[in-house]
């Protein structure tokens, strides 16, 4: 036991005397994962039947905006669903391995009651295995829990790592773990980022997103 606590005590004591152990420069998420390249037609917008994507979406210098209103209409073909502005990856949807997206988000003060990126696909009635929602200012899982505070006007990095096998779902917020989740079922899944109204909405929503990259393991194969 005292042989246990002097070993803690002294990982501690290099931690904070030489080396930096922050997680967040600890965590390598490439490590066993293959990059999938992701070109234009990778990206494939979602937004309001009757408006032009450029009336809601713009990328400029690297940063994809999405924003919309809370009274816009539907994408189409989805007449029942809330407005939205998304891109959702293409070329890539799969049903089995381990599948990681990584994005720079940034969600602007007073953007709220949307979600900003979603994982597809569920057994139903859900449609999704994860959304990565705003509230008031926090990140949160679905409506809860708060994955982080304070979360708007601020760049942070977001990895999800979705293991179908085993049927979890791992979130990090700037390479800290923040929430594993249960996978919930389905035959399909792909990623999906932007805004999508959801529960007591803002009337303007937005996000950006940049450096958006894809990986996988046992994935393709
Ligand atoms: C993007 O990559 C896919 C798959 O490699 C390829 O089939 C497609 O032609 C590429 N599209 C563009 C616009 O480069
Ligand atoms: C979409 O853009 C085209 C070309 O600029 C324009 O003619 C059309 O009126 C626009 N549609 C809407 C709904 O704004
Ligand atoms: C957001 O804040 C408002 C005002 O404090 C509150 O009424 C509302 O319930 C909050 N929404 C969520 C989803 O926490």
């Amino acid at each position: 036991m005292a042989t246990y606590f002097r070993i803690a005590f002294l990982v501690i004591a290099l931690c904070s005397t030489f080396i930096h152990c922050s997680s967040s420069e600890a965590v390598d998420f490439t490590i066993g994962f293959t990059e999938v390249p992701l070109n234009s037609s990778s990206f494939h917008n979602h937004y309001p039947f009757n408006l032009n994507v450029s009336d809601r979406y713009s990328f400029i210098d690297g940063i994809h905006r999405f924003w919309i209103y809370a009274d816009d209409k539907p994408m189409i073909n989805k007449p029942k669903a809330g407005p939205r502005s998304e891109i959702r990856i293409q070329g890539y949807d799969y049903s089995h391995g381990v599948w990681q997206f990584e994005g720079h988000g940034l969600v602007p003060s007073g953007s709220s009651g949307v979600s900003v990126m979603q994982l597809f696909g569920s057994d139903p009635p859900r449609a999704t295995t994860l959304m990565v929602r705003t509230y008031n200012g926090s990140l949160t899982y679905y409506r809860r829990p708060v994955l982080v505070p304070n979360i708007w006007d601020r760049w942070f990095k977001l990895n999800v790592i979705h293991d179908v096998e085993a049927s979890k779902v791992k979130i990090y917020i700037d390479a800290v773990m923040v929430y594993e989740a249960q996978g919930n079922g389905g035959t399909s899944h792909y990623f999906k980022f932007g805004v999508y109204k959801q529960n007591d909405p803002s009337y303007y929503m937005e996000s950006r997103w940049k450096g958006i990259r894809v990986f996988t393991k046992y994935g393709l194969i």
